[in-house]
């Protein structure tokens, strides 16, 4: 990818290299109230999608988990206690912002078996095969290069290990899109701004889902970076979708 290199941010043609710092200034701004917000937006149901993410994965005790684009540590925390003591689990994120959240929530879990690093999911720091499992939760929209992503992915997952992506989706049917599209671009911004006093972010989360690749580009991404037996599996209607993905 050249510098001069254009992608989109929301609905925004930018600069490839301007897109990090961008995403990185909406989640500086959102952080502190990240996960209230969460719970508000979605009615509780992120925390219904997550549970089926994790239950997906199977891990079990020893395995070792990636977390990546794991923010305030959701799943990080889900996946330490089927881990167990014998297991590792690290967090990844590139916001620091993000990652301060999680290691207060992760300190007051006192779970010994995780890790936390700052880290791009386009060059991740590990070695190949390393991971059992790799998740990203809500992640995948926000990253630059994901095609470059999903290599550095599969490099780092062992032979037969799985990629789990949670991520909005396209919904199935015109009436639930139309309802979609009306609460993300209408309510959305306006909640966002209630309660953590920021609308920018909300907008541009609004856009970033219209903008991301439907069940079927993803799928192709997916397979495109090596990965076999890929199905995806939709929830709530396909407003969100889970991408899994085999190493070969
Ligand atoms: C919407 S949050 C999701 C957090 C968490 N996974 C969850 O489900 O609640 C998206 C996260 O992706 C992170 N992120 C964005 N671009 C990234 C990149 N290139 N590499 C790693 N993390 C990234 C952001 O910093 C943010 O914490």
């Amino acid at each position: 990818m050249k510098n001069n290199d254009i992608t989109h941010f929301g609905y925004q043609s930018v600069p490839t290299r301007e897109k990090n710092k961008r995403v990185t200034a909406i989640f500086d701004a959102i952080a502190p109230r990240y996960d209230l917000m969460n719970d508000v937006m979605t009615g509780g149901l992120h925390r219904l999608w997550k549970r089926y993410t994790i239950e997906l994965s199977g891990i079990h005790q020893g395995q070792s988990v990636l977390d990546l684009a794991g923010g305030t540590g959701d799943l990080t925390l889900r996946f330490s206690k089927l881990a167990g003591k014998n297991g590792r689990v690290i967090l990844a994120d590139i916001n620091q912002c993000m990652l301060r959240v999680s290691q207060d929530r992760i300190a007051k879990s006192q779970d010994q078996n995780i890790n936390i690093i700052q880290a791009n999911a386009e060059h991740l720091p590990f070695a190949d095969n390393t991971f059992d499992c790799i998740s990203v939760a809500f992640g995948l929209r926000n990253i630059t290069n994901k095609q470059l992503a999903l290599d550095s992915i599969n490099r780092t997952l062992k032979p037969g290990g799985r990629l789990l992506i949670l991520e909005f989706s396209k919904p199935k049917g015109a009436i639930l899109s139309r309802l979609c599209g009306n609460y993300s671009f209408k309510l959305l911004p306006t909640i966002g701004q209630l309660i953590t006093g920021h609308r920018a972010p909300y907008r541009y989360l609004a856009e970033s889902i219209h903008m991301h690749p439907d069940q079927n580009t993803l799928k192709s991404m997916l397979q495109k970076a090596g990965f076999k037996r890929v199905d995806h599996h939709n929830l709530s209607g396909g407003i969100v979708a889970v991408h899994r993905g085999f190493k070969a």
